[in-house]
């Protein structure tokens, strides 16, 4: 079976399919909502530092289980470290199917928008509109069609499908989230967003749920503990430099978050809309942008749907990834057909959307559970089984890279720093979900 699993054609899709993944909705939506909320470039460096003491190791961990396997996430667990480990795969496909209900949905509501802004322009009243598309059967339709585009795409492979749309909507999205960067300096009064952005809340650093804000929002934005860069490593060739791989993905991931903050915060403030920015929900976004877009004239319609291009096509590249992650799963367990397993699986995950389609708060509920706990856990225990399980890891990891000799560090990050540090964040992100699900269930 191994002879016949597809490859990447060359290096350059693996790279922009991973990073396709790793940049997404949680680059231009979440980051900056979390910064928003979190005390602004106290959060950004506490994520910083998150990246590089936990994404990273954690990201080559992925990589070197996934090449060194050739398998989807459960098998190359079991290959490694026997029928135990199967839960933790099982874990991660769960954990696939629940992001990618809900992340959907709002993709969706990124599609809606920015048809609706090629057809009639953005609306002076935002916030009604985000009210009247966000749930309920307009959000279901979306969230049908944008689940369907996904699933076009896996069906397609390899590379015919994932490597192709990769290969297309990257450079469309970097182009525009660096050329939206630069519009957005020249716009008067822009200044204030930057000293928003760049303020340093130093205590904000030691509070709790900053930390677990930051760690949660690495893990989501790098696409890590829940096998989705393990998947995707599963395709490669033996020749590939995976420690070199994963700073690409990661500087390029951290790259767009941050730029993604440079266009948001100063259109926000140019347009005097900051109060909106202190009420951060997961919400805020789209309805304080698209009244920044409608105030703006003619050019706010361009700039606008370049913004809204942009996360659909963020979007669009992680979703697949999520979905890859649950159908390649599908294949190596029944081996049934790509095409079937992709309808099959996709449609299954579209009904699963549902109640997030037609409820704010279970949405919310979905992110803090697949985001945040999902995410976390599974990295932690995906760094146990890296560090303490998996035979010959450091040989593997170093196959190929021009870089083996410095990672003397990382099986030490990996046995010692990351569990614990995870560990923390988990605890924290447990407390957390405990208070949201008795508010919900209170009111
Ligand atoms: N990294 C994606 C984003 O930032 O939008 C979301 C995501 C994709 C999370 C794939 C997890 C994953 F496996």
């Amino acid at each position: 079976m191994e002879q016949t699993r597809e490859h990447w054609s060359g290096r350059l899709g693996f790279t922009l399919a991973a990073v396709g993944s790793a940049v997404g909705l949680g680059n231009m939506w979440r980051f900056s909502y979390m910064a928003a909320e979190n005390g602004g470039a106290a959060f950004v460096m506490l994520y910083v530092v998150m990246t590089l003491l936990v994404g990273l190791p954690v990201m080559l961990a992925e990589l070197t289980l996934g090449r060194g396997s050739g398998k989807s996430p459960i098998q190359a667990l079991v290959h490694y470290g026997g029928n135990a480990w199967k839960p933790l795969g099982a874990l991660f496909v769960m954990a696939g199917v629940v992001i990618l209900a809900y992340y959907s949905v709002i993709a969706g509501w990124t599609v809606r928008y920015t048809v609706d802004a090629a057809l009639t322009g953005f609306p002076t009243e935002a916030g009604d509109r985000f009210g009247a598309i966000a749930s309920g059967i307009p959000a279901l339709c979306w969230h049908l069609v944008f689940m369907a585009v996904t699933i076009v795409v896996v069906s397609g492979g390899i590379r015919a499908g994932i490597e192709r749309a990769a290969l297309i909507l990257m450079p469309v999205l970097g182009f525009l989230v660096i050329a939206l960067a630069i519009y957005a300096a020249t716009l008067e009064g822009s200044g204030a967003g930057y000293a928003y952005y760049f303020q340093t809340d130093f205590a904000a650093i030691w509070q709790t749920d900053v930390l677990r804000d930051a760690a949660g929002q690495a893990f989501f934005s790098l696409s890590l503990g829940m096998g989705a860069i393990l998947t995707y490593a599963s395709y490669l060739d033996r020749n590939t430099d995976l420690p070199a791989e994963s700073v690409t993905i990661a500087i390029s991931d951290f790259g767009v978050a941050f730029l993604a903050g440079m266009v948001v915060f100063p259109l926000i403030f140019a347009l005097g809309l900051q109060e909106d920015v202190g009420a951060s929900t997961l919400g805020a976004l789209f309805i304080t942008l698209p009244k920044a877009f409608a105030s703006m004239g003619p050019a706010g319609n361009w700039i606008g749907i370049a913004f809204f291009v942009a996360l659909v096509v963020g979007g669009l590249t992680s979703a697949i990834s999520l979905l890859e992650v649950v159908v390649s799963s599908a294949i190596d367990a029944t081996g049934t057909s790509r095409g079937k397993a992709a309808w099959i699986c996709g449609g299954l995950i579209a009904l699963l959307g549902v109640p997030s389609a037609l409820s704010l708060d279970v949405l919310g509920l979905m992110d803090q559970i697949g985001g945040n706990l999902f995410l976390i856990f599974g990295g932690l225990l995906l760094s146990v089984f890296v560090g303490w399980v998996m035979p010959d890891a450091m040989d593997e990891a170093s196959e190929g890279s021009r870089f083996g000799g410095l990672l003397f560090g990382w099986k030490t990050l990996l046995r010692f720093v990351v569990p614990v540090i995870l560990a923390a964040v988990l605890w924290f992100s447990l407390l957390d979900t405990a208070e949201m699900v008795q508010g919900l269930i209170a009111g």
